[in-house]
């Protein structure tokens, strides 16, 4: 599940800058995460594993464009899957005059390439496979995201090869 990814446009690179989120950038992420998704995405139940947790510090990244406008954010937590630790990826959002870019994309990528050096090794989501599938994301068989979950809906990858092996069991959130 060791992901390879495809060279990241550089065209998207050119059109907006991609840095990690600081505290001054926080309620406006919040704020394109509630126009980019349903109204009530906080009582998802992935947001339990991020109740009281703080954000995985220098991974969280927004991208703005040459004006300053925010067009994306992606977030990450620290999870546990019994013994071992995972990064939580999301949400991850793209603001609606932007989609269809690359912005998903160039954040996805700029973001995980900080993760293996910072120490992480697996990441999980929850997510639309079709989408996610092009980063090397896929179905994580016998790890379970708190309910209710649609199953075929967690998906991982390794950030370091067989990261996931013999990984199974419940996620929980980073301080139980
Ligand atoms: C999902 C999202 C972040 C993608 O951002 P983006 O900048 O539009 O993505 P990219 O430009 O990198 O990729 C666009 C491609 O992904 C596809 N895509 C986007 N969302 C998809 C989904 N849910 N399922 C399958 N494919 C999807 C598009 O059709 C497009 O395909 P193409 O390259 O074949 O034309 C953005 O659509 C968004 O913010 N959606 C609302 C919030 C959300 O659902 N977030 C993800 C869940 S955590």
């Amino acid at each position: 599940m060791l992901g390879a990814l495809p060279p990241q446009s550089g065209q998207t690179r050119s059109l907006y800058q991609i840095t990690p989120e600081t505290s001054e950038d926080h309620w406006e992420v919040e704020a394109l995460y509630d126009l980019c998704f349903a109204p009530g995405r906080t009582a998802l139940s992935s947001y339990r594993l991020r109740d009281d947790v703080v954000p995985v510090q220098g991974l969280s990244h927004v991208a703005r464009d040459g004006e300053g406008i925010l067009a994306g954010a992606i977030r990450y937590w620290p999870v546990r899957i019994g013994v071992h630790k995972a990064l939580l990826l999301g949400p991850v959002a793209v603001h609606p005059t932007r989609q269809g870019e690359g912005l998903g994309r160039a954040l996805i990528e700029e973001s995980l390439c900080h993760a293996a050096p910072l120490g992480w090794h697996r990441v999980l989501l929850v997510g639309d496979a079709p989408y996610y599938n092009r980063f090397g994301f896929s179905r994580l068989k016998g790890v379970v995201m708190p309910p209710p979950t649609n199953p075929d809906r967690v998906l991982g990858r390794s950030l370091l090869a067989g990261a996931w092996d013999g990984v199974s069991g419940t996620v929980r959130r980073w301080v139980d």
